[in-house]
């Protein structure tokens, strides 16, 4: 049996949505927790189950893990103990491999298997072995596990050929406990860096320039336990205000930061979405009928990767010619062969897809290969008319807080059901 969510399309959308904290700064924060000498208490948890993967590799570590309410962990790495990550938890998300930042920081040494995560086409982590090489650790790879080792971690000049957000944040980890000044030179900028930093630093770390493309960390001796608090999920709220530009009669999509948003924003507004921005919400009113836009994904401030497919589910609802260009993940366009079995009229080209509306969608059995995939079928079904029917719903628990429960409350009809494999 395998369990699906469905979804009957056709529906207005009323209402408000509260946005969770945010899944890519979660799952870093819950690792850099480790490199604190005390417990460090984080709120605004999404309830997503790859928090609840992070907790179990934690739990393998010997770290306390408490769960105070639904979005309050305590974590306690009082008496932690360096184990192998050589167990299968660890390829069940992307985001364990910035365990190999923490450890290597805090003991000078970690194995671990390689990471999991979505499927977008190659995935390599050179920059992240670069980085802790160039902080003095020596990497070897063997039997699909990483062992990173230093007898010393000494700071260093690091300048990153593409500007990750995952090599930024493991490099960060691995150098706040090295001697000397580390300097990551082209960093990524992503919201989600600023935060991690912010805890680091509420932990007693010395981190400047999160936030633009030259961040530099010097080493300290000792971490503290602290609070924080996450920021909101960008993705998730681009996704709802996506939604409620598709279905909604006047959404109001509360607990953001707009400019963390600019990008998608704007590209709303040129395709004819009705909007008021305020400080911390997006209230969308019914639009009339949307115009097709081009959009490029760049790294931020420009067009998230992670928005490009929901967005094009809204595209096939806009007149005209839309294309969407990657220039992240080459091959993240799985999702449109999903909307093509609804309907939709998408031409894929290397890199690229170009899409043709409006075309009218139709209920379907559809997969959702990977968490933005899911996103989109979840849009495409609610515009839909009839019954979609998506599939590895895993995926979207990845990275979705609650989203059947937050789309029920604003009048969706989506429930899960089990059926035969
Ligand atoms: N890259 C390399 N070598 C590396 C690292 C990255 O070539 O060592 C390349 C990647 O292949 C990609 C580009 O650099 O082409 C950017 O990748 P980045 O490292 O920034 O991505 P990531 O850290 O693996 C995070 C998010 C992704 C999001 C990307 C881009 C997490 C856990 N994941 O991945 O989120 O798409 O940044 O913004 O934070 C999602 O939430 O659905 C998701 C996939």
């Amino acid at each position: 049996m395998e369990e699906v969510m469905k979804i009957e399309g056709g529906h207005l959308l009323e209402g408000e949505v509260t946005i969770s904290g945010a899944k890519n700064a979660t799952v870093a924060l819950i690792p850099a927790a480790v490199l604190a000498n005390g417990p460090v208490t984080i709120v605004g948890i999404p309830q997503i189950a790859d928090v609840e993967s992070l907790a179990n590799i934690l739990r393998l570590l010997n770290v306390e893990v408490t769960e105070v309410a639904q979005d309050h962990l305590i974590i306690d790495p009082t008496h932690m103990v360096n184990v192998d990550l050589d167990n299968d938890i660890v390829t069940k998300l992307r985001a364990s491999y910035y365990f190999m930042g923490a450890l290597l920081g805090k003991y000078g040494h970690v194995r671990i298997r390689m990471p999991g995560g979505c499927y977008l086409g190659p995935r390599p982590i050179d920059l992240h072995l670069k980085g802790f090489e160039a902080l003095g650790a020596d990497v070897v790879y063997e039997k699909g596990c990483y062992t990173v080792s230093a007898k010393k971690l000494k700071g260093a000049k690091i300048f990153l050929d593409i500007a990750s957000v995952g090599a930024t944040i493991n490099i960060m980890m691995a150098s706040v406990y090295a001697e000397g000044r580390t300097t990551i030179e082209n960093a990524a900028k992503e919201p989600e860096i600023i935060d991690v930093a912010t805890l680091l630093n509420k932990m007693g770390a010395r981190i400047r320039g999160a936030g633009t493309n030259v961040i530099t960390i010097d080493g300290v001796r000792s971490l503290t336990g602290c609070f924080h608090e996450i920021i909101p999920d960008r993705i998730e709220a681009g996704t709802f205000i996506i939604i409620a530009a598709a279905m909604a009669k006047r959404m109001v999509v509360s607990n953001i930061i707009p400019q963390h948003l600019e990008s998608l924003l704007s590209k709303l507004q040129e395709m004819g979405v009705k909007m008021e921005v305020g400080i911390d919400k997006v209230v969308i009113e019914q639009s009339g009928k949307l115009r097709g836009v081009d959009v490029t994904t760049r790294p931020y401030p420009g067009f998230a990767t992670d928005l490009q497919q929901p967005l094009t589910a809204l595209m096939t609802s806009a007149e005209g010619e839309s294309r969407v260009s990657e220039t992240i993940y080459m091959e993240r366009f799985k999702h449109c062969l999903e909307l093509q079995k609804m309907g939709a009229d998408i031409e894929l080209f290397n890199g690229s897809a170009v899409i043709k509306g409006p075309t009218h969608l139709y209920g379907s059995k559809v997969s959702a290969t990977d968490l933005r995939c899911g996103a989109a079928m979840v849009i495409a079904g609610l515009m839909a008319e009839g019954v979609t029917e998506i599939h590895n719903v895993y995926h979207i628990d990845r990275g979705y807080s609650e989203i059947d429960r937050k789309l029920q409350t604003l009048g969706a009809k989506i429930w899960r059901e089990n059926v035969q494999d």
